[in-house]
Parts: structure tokens; sequence; C-alpha cells
């Protein structure tokens, strides 16, 4: 048996007038494998314990199959949670762990056969006479995965159950968890901050932030078509490149958009799309370029709808079957508050106040400190940044470009690049998209 999972405008204040969760709708379908995703503090657990029933809901409701579910005590929703700090019980064996929450369901039965079947298909009949003090940190997540399988639930929802694992048994475990929910068939809900993570589990990703929810979607929906600067940002690696820009659209020359002393000239005959850009002539915008939409090629070499820039290498990434180059183009990066620096959420209802004016304000702010200041983005100690906020970090330069390993670049060279126009992203003051404009490509889910 699997469930569906509705929520309706559902919010949760602990402190008065912070909302840590922000009146979320979301429907969930039976069998579907949901990922919630989005920085520390933004509310991802608090909405996890909310629909496991081990938080009360402030506002809002929640619907199990349409029923209203508010008021059910944990134990009557069928539901099985897998946190980061896996507890297992230190003095009971493997079975004894996996049998436990069967015994406390059905005291008259024998847990041994589900137990039994629930090793076997984890892979872990070896590991049944063993106490957890004796198991590695990946066999203990599986025999957590296991506790959870075993009780067949209706519903799994799990807490960044990979998060204390290295990053190999990481991936090995992500894929298991993929197949072995599939198989199953259940309903699941996965929180992580890892966006790799959530791209590669879910059926649907919801992107939250500040407790608010940003955008939910395919992977592909929403790496295609991120709603606005924070989820263009938050997903994809190397993280896309966004850029203050400007629009100029003189009724009787070409549009384009600069990049400081450069500039995007927008192919002929605008696109719709571009088009509709007309409206921001003399403002602001971001401008977001993915990797993939900027390739390293002399002007001459331009195919339809590409257009020529340059820009210094300020630094080369060795990946081993890729190169990172950063490039120094002349513009000037545009940065995402909550990405840049993360800070507690309790004061996310200030934050909130503070940039409901324009997000594009604070941006500025942020990149003339920068200028001023020594090169480097990270502007509080590394220490308590979540690792890919860290790994997302920019290094020197504004332009970062994926690059195949046998192009020998150096510091200091400058570089023809050939952006595509198609991939352009292009984002309002309020950090909104613009370009694609917003209701296009409905069958990409948005
Ligand atoms: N019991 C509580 N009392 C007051 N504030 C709380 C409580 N539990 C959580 N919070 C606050 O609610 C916000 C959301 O917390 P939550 O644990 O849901 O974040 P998260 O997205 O899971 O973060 P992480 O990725 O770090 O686990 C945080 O600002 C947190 O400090
Ligand atoms: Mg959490």
């Amino acid at each position: 048996m699997t469930r569906a999972i509705s929520l309706h405008d559902v919010s949760k204040t602990y402190t008065r007038g912070v909302r840590v969760v922000d009146r979320l709708s979301l429907d969930i379908a039976p069998g579907e494998f949901l990922v919630l995703l989005g920085p520390s503090g933004c509310g991802k657990s608090t909405l996890l314990r909310m629909i496991a029933g081990l938080e009360e809901i402030t506002e809002g409701q929640l619907r199990l199959d349409g029923e209203y579910a508010n008021d059910l005590l944990p134990s009557e929703r069928n539901m099985a949670m897998v946190f980061q700090n896996f507890a297992l019980y230190p003095n009971m064996t493997t079975r004894g762990n996996i049998g436990f929450p069967l015994r406390i369901e059905a005291p008259g039965e024998d847990p041994g056969p589900r137990v039994d079947a629930t090793a076997r298909m984890l892979g872990i009949e070896d590991l049944l006479d063993r106490f957890p003090a004796q198991l590695s940190g990946g066999e203990r997540q599986r025999v957590a995965m296991g506790r959870a399988i075993a009780r067949h639930p209706s519903v799994f929802l799990m807490d960044e159950p990979l998060s204390n694992l290295d990053a190999k048994l990481r991936n090995h475990l992500r894929a298991e968890i993929a197949a072995l929910t599939r198989q199953l068939g259940v309903t699941t809900v996965y929180v992580t901050h890892d966006q790799a993570e959530a791209m590669s589990l879910g059926d649907r990703v919801a992107v939250l932030r500040g407790g608010i929810l940003q955008q939910i979607g395919t992977p592909r929906s929403v790496y295609a078509l991120p709603r606005n600067v924070f989820v263009a940002a938050f997903i994809g690696t190397p993280r896309i490149n966004l850029l203050r820009g400007l629009v100029r659209a003189p009724l009787d020359g070409a549009m384009t958009i600069s990049l400081g002393k450069q500039y995007l000239r927008l192919p002929e005959p605008l696109s719709l799309d571009h088009q509709l850009l007309r409206v921001q002539q003399g403002r602001e915008v971001v401008v977001g370029l993915r990797s993939e939409a900027i390739r390293l090629a002399k002007p001459s070499a331009a195919r339809p709808g590409e257009v020529a820039i340059s820009g210094l290498v300020e630094h080369v990434e060795f990946q081993g079957h890729e190169v990172l180059v950063h490039f120094n183009t002349g513009s000037s990066p545009a940065l995402v508050p909550d990405l840049e620096a993360p800070r507690p959420a309790v004061h996310a209802a200030r934050r909130r106040r503070r940039e409901s004016g324009t997000v594009l304000a604070r941006l500025r702010e942020r990149a003339e400190a920068l200028r001023a200041g020594p090169v480097g983005v990270l502007d509080g100690p590394p220490d308590t940044y979540p690792e890919p906020a860290r790994q997302e970090a920019r290094l020197p330069g504004d332009l970062v470009v994926r690059t195949t390993p046998d192009i020998d670049l150096r510091r200091g060279m400058q570089v023809p690049l050939l952006v595509d126009i198609a991939h352009l992203f292009v984002f309002d003051q309020h950090g909104e998209r613009i370009c694609p404009a917003p209701a296009r490509l409905p069958d990409l889910g948005e």
C-alpha cells in the first residue's frame, strides 16, 4: 500500500512571528519519490517531521489519501522515517534492530521471516548477528534502512540519510535507495541539501528557501527552467554563471545586453522571448549562463545564434575528465544572498523583509563590497557553511566554462568565447526569470 500526501498552506511557527515553513502547498502522488532540497535551516526537516506527525502543524492542512490527517498520531500514519543520525540500539544485533519495530507492532508474531527477507533485499544477511559497534557506517545505514523497510510502511520519510557517509559510499547507497524505493513502489519524501543527490534521486524536486517553496518540478524542468536566481544557482554543477547586465533596446538598432564593457548582441530576427525583453530597456537584469552555453572558440567559428565575447583566464581547475576555466570578462558577478552567506534561519523573516524591495539591490551591495575587498566570495567563517555551498564558492573570475582537458590554458591568456544565446537566462530586478518567458514549455512541468 502506498499513499498520496497533500499539504495545503502548511506553516510552522516556533517563535512568534517567524514562520520556518511558510504557507507551503504541494501534492505528492502515490508511489512518487519527492526530494525536498534547500540550504541548511530552510525548513526541510521541520516539514518532514510535520508529515510524520512528530511536529505539530501550526496552520494549514495535511491530507493523506485525501483525508484530513493533522491530528493523527505518528503511529497511525504507517510511515517509516530514516534519519541522518540513524540511531540503532547498541545492545541489539542487526536482527534485533530490524525486528524491533515489528515486535512492537505485532507482539505475538515471529518477526524472523520478514527480517530475513529484508536483510536479503539489502544484502546484509551476513551482518544479522553483529552489533552496531561491529558495523561500518554504510552497513549501519543499511540496517537503519532495513528497520524502516521491514515494517512495510506506506510512506518513507528520509532525512539526509546519507550525509554521514563518504562520497563513494553515498553514491553507492543512493543508487540502492533509488532502486529499492522504486521496487517497493512506496511514496518517499527525501530531504537533502545536496543538489546532485536531489537531481539523481527525485521523480520531482521541491526547492525550499527560508521556509518558502521556490519551485517544484522534475529534475529536468528545474534545471532547464529555474523560476528564479536562487533555484538557478542552487541547481547544477558547476554553478550557473550569474552576471549583472543592462538591457539596451534602441528603436533603430540591435538589441544588446551589456556585461560590463562587453555585450551580448541578441541575434535577429529576435525570438519571442527576446522581444519580450524590450520592456526592460535601460534596466539592470541578471544574466544566467550555464557552462554548456559557452565554448572556447574564435568569432569566425560562430554558429547561428552564437555571439562572441572574450575572457582573461584567471584560474584553471583541473578535474580529470574536464577542466573548469575561470575567466574575468570585466563584468560583475550577481550574487545570490542565501547561497553566498547562509545565516541562521531564525532571522529569515527579517531577512525576507529586507530583501523584499529588490534582491538586486542587495546583490549589487554585495558585488560592490566584493570588488572593494580582496578577491573571494565567502564573507563568513567557512566552517559554518554546508559542504555544497563551500564547494560552489566562486574562485576569482566571473565566468566559469567547462572544457576538455586537452586545451592548454594558462592564467593571463585572453581567450575568445562564444555564447549560445538560445541558452541565455535573464532574471529581473527581483530575481525572477523573465527569459525564457515564464509561461513557456508547459510540457516540462512548469
Ligand atoms: N524546536 C525548535 N524551536 C525553534 N526553532 C526551531 C526548532 N526546530 C527548528 N527550528 C528552526 O527552524 C528552522 C528550520 O529548521 P530545520 O531543521 O527544518 O532546517 P533544515 O532545512 O532541515 O536544515 P538542515 O539542512 O541544517 O538540517 C531553523 O531556523 C531552525 O533553527
Ligand atoms: Mg534538517
